[in-house]
């Protein structure tokens, strides 16, 4: 879209040069039809967006639609040709993730009430669950760290760890005080498509993604998922802006897990964003602007989350070589291409009409209505 040439001599030319020298320019008084996509995928930084360019299947980079409300390291949103499938980079961390995705969720530009949301990026693995490189989809996103903390050297010596709820006065309580973003729940059928479609692709490793697996071999068996080659699992995500690495805090987060979600969720991944886009999406689905049941969350191991046994953490997350980070994003590229493929070529038969949930779906709150399965009740 390029600005309208009245729009143009009303401000001479003048005030918008900057912003039209930039590439597309939407603009409010254009009298345009919506952009329609079937999928939209959404990258978090650079690497998770180039591995979708340059592909055989599609062109994202046919259209450069500039974002009002976006990162200004990722200013444009990217569209095939037919604007059949688009891609949002979001920035980092969750403020980014939910100024960006709010942006474009109530973006005047879109019509987003069919389109699927593919979240596509790399994490940290739980070797109890998964592996680097390995491929997951999530039903349950848990902000972990929207916790009380007190640093170790002044912990009360009955606190098995730093981190207690909001409203609490102890560690693992359930929380006394809910802020509405702590467990979002997706639909459990799309997963299931997104998860067939996804054992479809032969997945990327590395030979020192090979090797450092191997330390995870323990006489318990208690890290045998993350001794595998990568594969594709159906396992839960963690959202927190803090970057957590270690044996003690994997297992104390993945326990907060197990409560807020009252027993159902399955901590296997780590991130900086999910909650984030899925609050702007439940939002934006409370404003009859996107389906919330048409959100899936896929995450690929980049590196474990705590050490294999015998090394210490900060090793471990500093100076070790893991070997995850490339195979993690070309399976962004390998496992995402047959969902995003499958829903599109599935369009008229199954996905256009949208796939019917059977679990709850939505936020802690119950703000898309029913009832949540998790929660205070
Ligand atoms: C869109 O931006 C990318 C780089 O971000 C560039 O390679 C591509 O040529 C641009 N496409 C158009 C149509 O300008
Ligand atoms: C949005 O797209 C849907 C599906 O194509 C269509 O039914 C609806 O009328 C569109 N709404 C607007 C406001 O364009
Ligand atoms: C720790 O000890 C204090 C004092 O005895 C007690 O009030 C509190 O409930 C204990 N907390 C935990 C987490 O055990
Ligand atoms: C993040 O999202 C997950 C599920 O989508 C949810 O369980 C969790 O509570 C959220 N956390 C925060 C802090 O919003
Ligand atoms: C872990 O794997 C690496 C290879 O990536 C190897 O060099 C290292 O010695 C192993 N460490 C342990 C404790 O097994
Ligand atoms: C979840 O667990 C909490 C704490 O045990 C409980 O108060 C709440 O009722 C449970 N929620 C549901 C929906 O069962």
């Amino acid at each position: 879209m390029r600005l309208p040439t009245a729009l143009l001599l009303l401000t001479g030319g003048v005030l918008l040069d900057g912003v039209a020298a930039t590439g597309d320019v939407p603009s409010p008084t254009e009298e345009t039809e919506k952009i329609t996509p079937k999928v939209f995928i959404v990258s978090m930084f650079t690497p998770e967006a180039t591995v979708w360019w340059g592909i055989s299947q599609f062109n994202l980079l046919a259209h450069n639609i500039s974002l009002p409300g976006a990162s200004p390291l990722f200013p444009n949103v990217h569209c095939t040709a037919t604007h059949e499938i688009c891609q949002l980079v979001t920035g980092e961390g969750e403020i980014n993730a939910a100024v960006s995705m709010t942006s474009l969720a109530f973006s005047p530009l879109f019509n987003l009430t069919t389109t699927y949301f593919l979240l596509a990026g790399i994490g940290g693995i739980n070797p109890q669950l998964g592996t680097i490189g390995g491929v997951t989809f999530a039903r349950f996103a848990i902000q972990v760290a929207l916790q009380r903390e007190i640093d170790l050297r002044e912990l009360p010596a009955n606190f098995s760890t730093s981190y207690f709820p909001q409203g609490g006065d102890a560690p693992y309580e359930y929380p006394g005080k809910i802020y509405g973003t702590e467990v979002f729940e997706l639909n459990d059928a799309l997963r299931s498509w997104a998860v067939a479609l996804a054992r479809h692709a032969t997945l990327d490793d590395s030979s020192a993604a090979r090797e450092y697996r191997a330390n995870y071999t323990t006489p318990d068996g208690v890290y045998a998922a993350g001794t595998r080659e990568p594969s594709v699992v159906e396992c839960d995500v963690a959202t927190s802006d803090v970057y957590f690495s270690g044996k003690l805090l994997a297992e104390s987060f993945g326990r907060t897990i197990d409560v807020w979600t009252n027993g159902t969720g399955r901590y296997c991944t780590t991130a900086q964003e999910d909650n984030a886009s899925l609050e702007a999406l439940v939002r934006a689905a409370a404003a009859g602007l996107v389906d919330f049941a048409r959100v899936v969350v896929m995450r690929t191991g980049s590196d474990f989350d705590r050490p294999p046994p015998g090394v210490n953490a900060l090793q471990h997350l500093v100076y070790n070589r893991q070997g995850g980070h490339g195979p993690a994003v070309r399976n962004i590229y390998q496992a995402g291409i047959e969902v995003v493929g499958g829903i599109v070529e599935g369009w008229d038969e199954v996905f256009g009409k949208g796939v019917q949930a059977g679990n709850y779906v939505g936020d802690i709150l119950g703000s898309l209505g029913g009832e949540p399965d998790y929660g205070p009740a």
